[in-house]
Parts: C-alpha cells; structure tokens; sequence
C-alpha cells in the first residue's frame, strides 16, 4: 500500500499517539533490540515517533521505510530536529514494505503499529520480504494484541485534544467486519468553540488476525518465536 491514506490523519497523529500506543512501546520494545548495533529495519516509521526511540536505544543503522509523504514529511522533520548523528544514522526508505531493498541484510525488523495494514494474502508475501531481509539469527519485533471483534456501530467521538484556541477532535466508526477485517471511517475535525473550522475524512480496512493465525504463518515462513513480553512479539530467524 503506498497510497496517502494517512494524509488527513497526520496533524492528529502525534497528539493522539503520545497518548496511545506509544508510551508502552517506549517501555517494551529497547529489552527486545538489545545487542542489536548493526543495522535494521523499521517499517510503517509513521512520524517517527519510534524511529526517535530505535535511534536513542540503539547505535545501528536505521532504514525507516514510510509510503506516506505526509507521514514522512514529519518524520524527515522529526530527523533533522534530533541533529546530525540521527540524521547520518537514518535512511528514510518512501516505498511500502513490500519493496524494501537494503544493501546488506539487516539484524532485526521492527513494526509498529503497522501489521494491521496487511490484508491476509499481502501477509504472505510480507513474511517472504522480511525474511529476506534478515541476516540468519535475525529478529522481527511487533506490537499485537489479542482483541475483541469489534461490532458497527455510529460515529462516535473517541479523542479530542486543544491547539491553542483550536480542538483536535477524532471520531470514528465501525462499518463493517469481516472474518479478520474491519472496515472503519475516521473524521478529523478541527474546531473553535462549536464553529468547524476544517473537517476530513478517512474510510480503510484494517486486518487483526488471531494470534494462532499469526503464529503459523510465521512458523510457515521459518520464523521461530522468541521471548516477549505480553502485547510484544519477537521472531527469530534460525542461524
Ligand atoms: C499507525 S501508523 C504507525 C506509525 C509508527 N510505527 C508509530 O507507531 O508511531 C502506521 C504506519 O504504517 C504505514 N504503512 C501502511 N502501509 C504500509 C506498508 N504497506 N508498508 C510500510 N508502511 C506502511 C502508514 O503509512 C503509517 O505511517
């Protein structure tokens, strides 16, 4: 997927993020890239929220690989604000996973928050690409959880976040679930007071495989899993 699906959603990215996801990954994923000092991996770099922390916890190399150019745009700002041993550590690869090249084999991939944009057959593919990516030995560290099947429903407020004299509000909508995917709309709103002052809207699908699911394909494609803590997976690619 290279498409700019995320372009209305980055001015709301960060705010809603450092309140999300985020955080937890801070506190899980350095353990998990301990001894790595080579190079890797990071796909889906977003706006470089994790890409900042990869580069503070580790001294490798980091191919950030982000399809989206708004997504990007701030990443590359995020970089060049970090200074110039971040941005001469950090290549910013704007192509989907699926058409990563590196010069030499990485020792870990790293994927955020991202997985959920693999329909079940791109998966596939997808663990071919890393697995080819990887030197032997080689690690994948995600985030995933278990969850429940989430039911359609309304348009529903689900954060909102004050920019000066603005609220950063988003709302979102379940449509339709199918099997593993969930087809959603997002709107982001700008306001002051009750006068809109920009208003967008995003519709996706999204894929949250069962962790058995998962397991099997990874199995299926040579990976073996590592240890993790609760909300973590790390696989490993046999030496
Ligand atoms: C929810 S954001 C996560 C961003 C970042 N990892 C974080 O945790 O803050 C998902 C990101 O994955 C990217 N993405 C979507 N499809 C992708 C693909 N096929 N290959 C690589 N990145 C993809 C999106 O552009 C978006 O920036």
């Amino acid at each position: 997927m290279t498409s700019d699906r995320y372009a209305a959603a980055v001015p709301f990215y960060d705010l809603q993020h450092e309140d999300g996801h985020v955080p937890v990954v801070r506190e899980l994923l350095p353990p998990l890239l301990t001894g790595v000092g080579r190079s890797l991996v990071e796909l889906g770099a977003g706006t470089g929220l994790i890409t900042e922390l990869i580069a503070r916890e580790t001294p490798a190399e980091i191919y950030a690989v982000e399809p989206s150019l708004g997504m990007r745009s701030v990443l590359v700002s995020r970089l060049a604000a970090l200074g110039p041993d971040v941005l001469r550590r950090v290549t910013v690869l704007p192509c989907g996973a699926l058409d990563v090249r590196v010069d030499e084999p990485v020792e870990a991939v790293v994927m955020i928050s991202v997985l959920q944009s693999f329909a079940a057959a791109e998966r596939a593919e997808l663990w071919r690409v890393l697995a080819g990516l990887l030197v032997p030995g080689g690690r994948l560290v995600f985030n995933w959880r278990e969850r429940a099947t989430p039911v359609p429903g309304g348009l529903a407020v689900m954060d909102s976040y004050q920019v000066g004299r603005h609220t950063y509000e988003i709302a979102g909508q379940v449509l339709d679930v199918a099997g593993e995917s969930v087809s959603s709309r997002f709107v982001y709103r700008v306001l002051r007071g009750d006068v809109v002052v920009s208003e967008d809207e995003v519709a996706g699908v999204n894929h949250w495989p069962a962790g058995e699911v998962l397991s099997s394909e990874l199995k299926e494609h040579g990976f073996v899993p590592g240890e993790a803590p609760e909300g973590m997976h790390v696989w490993l690619l046999p030496e």
